[in-house]
């Protein structure tokens, strides 16, 4: 069904990813250029309900493009999950005139738009996760830019590691998934990656491959421990008892999330932005753009959410090969 739009509103949703402001950014400069109003909504589904809506103009977005973190706040929200939660929503885009809504986040943000569309409001949504965890598309708005923030750290841990010729256990975000964890495992040169999609909980093959390394001369031994492993303070301790070699366990945490996006974020998600507001205009909803073998695509959302996605499996070699 195609509708024809006049003001879009824009929220983000779930966590927080560097470069969702160069797609808010790009959503605004987009629809106003081709003669739509834009209105923000404040931190996500849970401002949508507590009406914290504001106007948007091109010049509101000035100087964001280079920032992490969201200029429209994000936030959880359990309301939104109830049909009563999704109905007042719409009613309340109604109410400010709204009838396309820009959503970026993840797969939950996704089901909220959709909830959305079936009320009537045209919907689009955009990837913006650095977990890279959206089945449909091989890029999501922030990825890389924590990937690179955890490598530079990982890199820091490395050097004092080789200095007291300790084994370190680093500790990187993904949620369930091991994406960030495989990519630093890669350009860190780490001896082992423990992804959630993976690891066989074998951690003597880890204590055997510390004594081998140990034996060859190797200085340091990283471990790249994603969080939906975990536990890395208590595997640090057995590692310790076990190899006799120091032992330590760094969790890099939200500085993952934070930091001004890499060039890619800045690029992919400035096309998307402009993407999502395209696909409002020629009245399609409940769509989502992706990244998809080299192209900028877009998707129904029920079929991007009945998408699949594992760790590439040729990648996962490599990064085992590679840090004999
Ligand atoms: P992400 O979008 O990163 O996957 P969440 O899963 O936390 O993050 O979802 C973000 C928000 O999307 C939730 O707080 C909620 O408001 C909304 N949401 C999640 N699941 C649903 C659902 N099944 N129906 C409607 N809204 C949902
Ligand atoms: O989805 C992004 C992410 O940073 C995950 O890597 C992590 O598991 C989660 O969000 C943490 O969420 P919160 O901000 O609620 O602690």
């Amino acid at each position: 069904m195609s509708k024809e739009i006049k003001t879009i509103g824009v929220l983000t949703s779930g966590g927080d990813a560097p470069g969702m402001n160069a797609a808010i950014r790009a959503v605004v400069r987009k629809s106003i250029a081709n003669g739509l109003k834009v209105k923000g909504i404040k931190k996500g589904y849970h401002g949508l309900l507590n009406e914290e809506i504001i106007d948007l103009e091109a010049h509101s977005v000035s100087d964001i493009i280079q920032r992490g973190g969201t200029i429209l706040g994000t936030a959880r929200c359990l309301e939104f999950k109830t049909p009563e939660g999704q109905k007042k929503g719409a009613e309340i885009c109604r109410k400010h005139g709204i009838d396309g809504v820009v959503v970026i986040g993840g797969d939950g943000s996704y089901m909220g738009a959709q909830a959305l569309a079936r009320n009537g409001i045209n919907t689009v949504g955009i990837p913006g996760t650095i977990d890279l965890d959206i089945a449909c598309t091989d890029y999501t708005i922030g990825f890389d830019t924590a990937v690179n923030t955890a490598m530079e750290a990982i890199d820091k841990v490395r050097d004092t590691s080789s200095s007291h010729e300790r084994c370190s256990i680093i500790e990187v975000m993904g949620r369930n998934a091991g994406y960030i964890a495989l990519w630093c495992g890669i350009a860190n040169g780490a001896e082992d990656i423990l992804l959630p999609e993976k690891y066989d909980y074998d951690e003597q093959r880890i204590i055997n491959s510390i004594i081998d390394n140990r034996k060859k001369g190797k200085s340091h031994h990283i471990i790249i421990n994603a969080e939906g492993v975990g536990h890395s303070v208590s595997m640090a301790k057995r590692i310790e008892a076990a190899t006799g070699m120091e032992t330590r366990a760094t969790i890099l945490g939200y500085m993952q999330r934070g930091g001004n996006p890499t060039a890619k974020d800045r690029v992919y998600a400035s096309i998307m932005g402009s993407y999502a507001a395209d696909i409002l205009l020629e009245g399609k909803s409940n769509r989502v753009v992706c990244y998809k073998n080299g192209e900028f695509v877009d998707f129904d959302i029920e079929e991007a959410l009945n998408m699949k996605k594992s760790i590439p499996e040729y990648e996962y070699e490599v990064s085992k090969l590679l840090s004999v």
